[in-house]
């Protein structure tokens, strides 16, 4: 029988592309997405979905859309979707690791650097017409090179910023519940470490944990007090990891220096006191935005629902 999918977001045509042509396409191509009552409805019928993290896709709608084997989330991280629930329901959930891993990596580097070195304070400076002479003590920063960095969750996009900092010349310590092969932690001159003492000797600390039950405000008022006072928080793993109420007054009130954040708790607001601090870099949710990740990203989504379509395993279900 004729299969048919509904790609409820956005895809690049390239990725649409690789679909056969026997297969049915319902193409939600706005940039919106679909509301739950939408998705239910359009999903009736369908074998596959092919989604981004922005679509939300919990016991009901599954429930709703019993003839559907198949939900191929266009992202490493899926806690938009109840794996619990699909599970029982046999349905398969893939995801798409390694295609965004080092993509991600630069992006937690690139607010690192931001934050420390005040990038974007100074573009700001430099567009607004202040900017009189060659200034002494204009817009120092924080050194990075030779100093601490804390990488919280070793997983693959963790590994991949801990070896952006050997060319930095940095100490790395890292906090995860598996320790790494041996092996791994002398290529990356890494040590583990609980989370406590970490956040006490890291100078940069980087979150790449996946959003669970446990990882839910890890960085909150009390972790944030553990932090050194000169320290920069850079978050490019899920917004509710940390306690934006918390992390606003730590940087108010100075318990750390600086945050680079590319994910809140409430996407697509922004906690509104972050708004006017200078100490913090925001992006919305870009970190694996380049050309040829999201496009391998797409693709890699497709090629899941197809393999599960067909009767074959997915490429990368998710654990
Ligand atoms: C993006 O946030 C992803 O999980 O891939």
């Amino acid at each position: 029988m004729a299969k048919s999918i509904l790609v409820s977001n956005v895809l690049p045509a390239e990725a649409l592309g690789i679909i056969p042509r026997e297969v049915t396409v319902d193409y939600n191509d706005t940039e919106a997405g679909l509301s739950k009552t939408e998705l239910i409805a359009r999903l009736r019928g369908k074998d596959g979905l092919i989604c981004h993290i922005i679509s939300k896709i919990d016991d009901e709608v599954l429930a709703a859309a019993p003839t559907v084997k198949v939900v191929a989330n266009v992202a490493v991280g899926y806690n938009n979707i109840d794996v619990v629930a699909a599970r029982r329901r046999g349905v398969v959930v893939t995801n798409t690791p390694d295609v965004l891993t080092e993509t991600t990596a630069d992006f937690a580097w690139a607010l690192l650097m931001a934050t420390a070195r005040r990038v974007v304070e100074a573009d700001h400076f430099a567009r607004s017409g202040q900017w009189r002479r060659w200034q002494w003590d204009l817009l120092w920063g924080a050194d990075v090179y030779g100093k601490t960095l804390g990488v919280v969750g070793f997983g693959r996009i963790g590994r991949a910023v801990a070896h952006r900092a050997l060319g930095f010349n940095m100490r790395v310590l890292y906090q995860d519940a598996v320790r790494a092969d041996v092996g791994v932690e002398r290529e990356l001159r890494a040590s583990r470490m609980e989370l406590e003492p970490l956040l006490a000797e890291a100078d940069f600390v980087s979150l790449h944990t996946p959003l669970l039950p446990e990882t839910r405000h890890l960085i909150n008022e009390r972790t944030l007090r553990l932090m050194k006072k000169s320290a920069v928080l850079v978050n490019a793993s899920r917004g509710p990891v940390v306690d934006e109420a918390a992390l606003v007054r730590a940087l108010k009130d100075g318990w750390i220096a600086a945050a680079g954040l590319d994910v809140f708790e409430e996407e697509p607001k922004v906690h509104p006191g972050l708004v006017p601090l200078k100490n913090v870099v925001l992006a919305p949710h870009i970190a694996s935005a380049s050309f040829d990740t999201r496009l391998a990203m797409a693709t890699l989504a497709v090629r899941n629902c197809l393999a599960v379509l067909d009767g074959k395993p997915a490429l990368t279900p998710v654990p």
